[in-house]
């Protein structure tokens, strides 16, 4: 059995090699994502395992497929940029990683709620002015607030255990309610009821075609005033021009952003300077005191790497082999 593994970067090599040893698979490790320049490389081999956040075009899992490859396993969670289409007429297996660590984004998400209620970045740049004072910046605690979770899976259940332990009070909204969750009575019936009661909303939901811009205008107007957001999920779904609106006009008091709408091309880049970065809306928001923008790291720690490769090449084999895999993304 031969896989080749698309997009890999230097810090998963170690993750890569390690498997290949232990399993005595050949893994061909390829610095370039999978596109219509590079898919040809995949002639030969049993099944892909892919990173990337650039689409996965139908032009190149028809190409896939007509080499023989029908086992593609994402390194990933999210799923919102394959071609359904082609997948479902190509008959391609495709696998994620849902849970390779939930803990890393949840403690992102929590520690940006926490510089926002405490205004780290705000003393970080009065003291990079010789301003040691402490007015007027006084802070919020966690421990006062109700948290409005949207989206209970695994990451959302992370974010409101470590939320708990600031003694916060929890609120969840989810089509689906975790039964230990329900008996703790979390849950409201519906996002206007969490809009309403909620200090800090941070939402944990996979994109789709109906999520998109959730949080938009009429979202926003239905919140408390003063009320902080946190998106460590998908860009979009946080309509960026509303949210702009309502930082200016104070109905949300601060934001942290570990994801945007127009991310693909400009986040994991570097740009040589803050002039440089070529979106005007992005730079807005990342000028601002309150607003924590961070270019999609909450992934990025070891376990989570290290997980990310591992079980999606052990995925793949079991879709080479077997034709199925507990990971198995339905389209
Ligand atoms: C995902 O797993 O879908 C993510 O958003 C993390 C990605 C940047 C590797």
């Amino acid at each position: 059995m031969k896989i080749i593994a698309y997009g890999i970067r230097d810090d998963e090599m170690p993750y890569l090699k390690e498997w290949s040893k232990e399993k005595g698979i050949e893994v061909k490790a390829v610095a370039a994502l999978l596109d219509d320049s590079t898919v040809d490389q995949a002639k030969g081999y049993d099944g892909a395992v892919v990173y990337q956040q650039k689409p996965y075009t139908a032009s190149v899992l028809d190409k896939l497929a007509s080499f023989g490859i029908k086992s593609l396993s994402l390194r990933n969670v999210g799923v919102d940029n394959v071609d359904a289409d082609a997948i479902k007429r190509n008959d391609i297996k495709v696998t994620n990683v849902p849970a390779y660590s939930p803990s890393a984004i949840a403690e992102l998400a929590v520690t940006q709620l926490m510089r926002l209620l405490r205004q780290t970045n705000t003393f970080d740049r009065k003291i990079a002015h010789g301003d040691l004072r402490w007015a007027p910046t006084i802070a919020k605690e966690l421990d006062q607030m109700t948290v409005g979770v949207i989206a209970t899976g695994r990451i959302g259940r992370k974010v409101i255990n470590i939320c708990r332990g600031f003694g916060a009070k929890i609120i969840g909204y989810d089509v689906y309610h975790n039964p230990e969750l329900e008996k703790d009575g979390i849950y409201v019936d519906t996002l206007d009821e969490l809009y309403a009661k909620a200090d800090v909303i941070t939402v944990h939901s996979p994109a789709t075609k109906e999520n998109e811009h959730m949080l938009n205008d009429a979202a926003f107007g239905k919140m408390k005033d003063g009320v902080f957001i946190i998106n460590a999920a998908r860009g979009v779904l946080v309509d960026t021009d509303a949210l702009i609106r309502a930082l200016d006009s104070g109905k949300v008091a601060g934001a942290a952003l570990d994801v945007y709408e127009d991310e693909v091309g400009i986040f994991n880049t570097d740009f040589g300077s803050f002039d440089a970065i070529p979106d005007e809306r992005l730079k807005n928001l990342i000028k601002r005191e309150n607003v924590l923008v961070t270019p999609h790291v909450a992934f990025y720690t070891e376990t989570a790497v290290k997980n990310m490769v591992q079980y999606a090449l052990n995925s793949n084999v079991n879709l080479i082999e077997k034709g199925s895999d507990d990971s198995q993304v339905k389209f």
